[in-house]
């Protein structure tokens, strides 16, 4: 438990042992469930933590309280890692009133059977609590349906749900200017570009919504308290929602005994020598998605090659180009490159892609190899780097 201003305490929880977020995303630093707790005339809860942490977590209320009942649970967010805790709560406090939108209380109906003592909120409303009076903000889709968030609009501190939030465990320290937070730029643009990446509307149309409103705080559901980088990180998200790179270029590529591996090589050297300075080269069988995601959101430029695999594309660079898609990213250059034995198809299929699905603005032409490197295949390998570093660079 950790104080944070005016009786609004830290209740949250750190998960190191967790391997995989929603199964999918690697946690190689964990990740906190954050949870606060406003004791104030009325007693405020925000948010729960996942369901395995529950003795930590009424350990921390009770340290807080003792034997106080809790008056309110603010639910900004029904996915488990936040709403596993809800049914075990209401046995410790029968008469907590749980705090919602309509699509919470269908989201809490179906996952937990929790059907009473709700008080529902529309965009706009507040909520006296004494000293604090909390008003709430409807940001539906960042990332589900339900999502909302909640101010405080006395102390200033916005309870964000997911939004603003990062991978990574935290080591002590929980407010932004008591910690070294180089890590959690990284950690927050990959959350971003994995989990909420594909709703960059909502996500701008919540921005829009907290324009005018005094924030001092961001209080996420994931990784520190932001306050004295609290503008940095709406800009993140502005940036990110917006689809706005930096730039930079992601070459991605499959291969299996090294044949495609050195065009990827030989385009990086020539993207390099025309003088991008960002370059991100990724096997994609050996690097998780997550990670090539977070850079292709964060760089303009994207160069993919693969080999055709069971007169198909590639297994790993299927995947990921699917996952590209699923995304809606935008303003992108693109090139590709790709290889084949006896039947070609690589190419022709990473280009179908970008046709049908993800209309990135194409760059050079692309580069198609059978079986091994020629002197011939090399330079259009730098030829396409060539061009992209033409296309980054104007
Ligand atoms: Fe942290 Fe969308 O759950």
């Amino acid at each position: 438990m950790i104080e944070l201003k005016n009786k609004i305490y830290y209740v949250g929880v750190n998960d190191r042992n967790k391997s995989l977020f929603e199964g999918l995303w690697p946690l190689p630093s964990g990740v906190t469930y954050n949870s606060y707790l406003i004791d104030d005339d009325k007693v405020c809860l925000i948010d729960s933590v996942e369901v395995d942490f529950f003795s930590q977590f009424i350990e921390s209320l009770h340290e807080v309280l003792g034997d106080r009942k809790i008056d309110y649970l603010v639910v900004n967010h029904m996915e488990p890692d936040h709403s596993g805790s809800i049914k075990l709560l209401r046995k410790y406090y029968p008469d907590i009133q749980v705090i919602g939108n309509k699509k919470s209380f269908d989201l809490l109906s179906g996952f937990y059977g929790v059907d009473d003592n709700h008080l529902e909120v529309k965009h706009g409303d507040t909520l006296e609590l004494g000293h604090h009076t909390l008003k709430f903000f409807m940001t539906p889709m960042v990332h589900w349906p339900e999502t909302m968030m909640t101010l405080d609009v006395t102390d200033h501190v916005l309870f964000s749900g997911d939004a603003f939030g990062c991978f990574g465990a935290l080591n002590g320290g929980l407010l932004d200017s008591d910690i070294n937070t180089e890590w959690a730029w990284l950690e927050m643009t990959r959350y971003y570009s994995n989990i909420v990446g594909k709703y960059g509307t909502p996500v701008q149309n919540a921005l829009k919504k907290l324009a005018g409103e005094q924030i001092d705080y961001i209080c996420s559901t994931h990784g520190p308290v932001w306050h004295e980088y609290a503008d940095r990180v709406v800009s993140l998200y502005d940036r990110m929602s917006k689809y706005e790179t930096e730039p930079g270029l992601v070459i991605c590529y499959g291969t299996m005994y090294g044949n495609t591996e050195r065009m990827a090589e030989c385009i990086a050297r020539a993207a390099s020598q025309a003088g991008v300075k960002n370059i991100m080269v990724y096997n994609v069988s050996k690097t998780h998605h997550s990670y090539i995601l977070r850079d292709i959101f964060r760089y303009r430029g994207l160069i993919v090659g693969a080999p055709t695999y069971n007169n198909g594309l590639y297994h790993e660079m299927d995947v990921l180009l699917q996952e590209i898609a699923n995304r809606d990213i935008k303003n992108h250059y693109i090139g590709w490159f790709g290889s084949y034995g006896w039947a070609s198809k690589a190419v022709q299929k990473i280009g179908e892609w970008n046709e049908q699905h993800i209309h990135f603005d194409v760059v050079g032409e692309p580069v198609e190899m059978k079986q091994a490197l020629t002197e011939e295949t090399k330079e259009k390998c730098r030829a396409l780097g060539r061009a992209m570093a033409e296309k980054l660079r104007g």
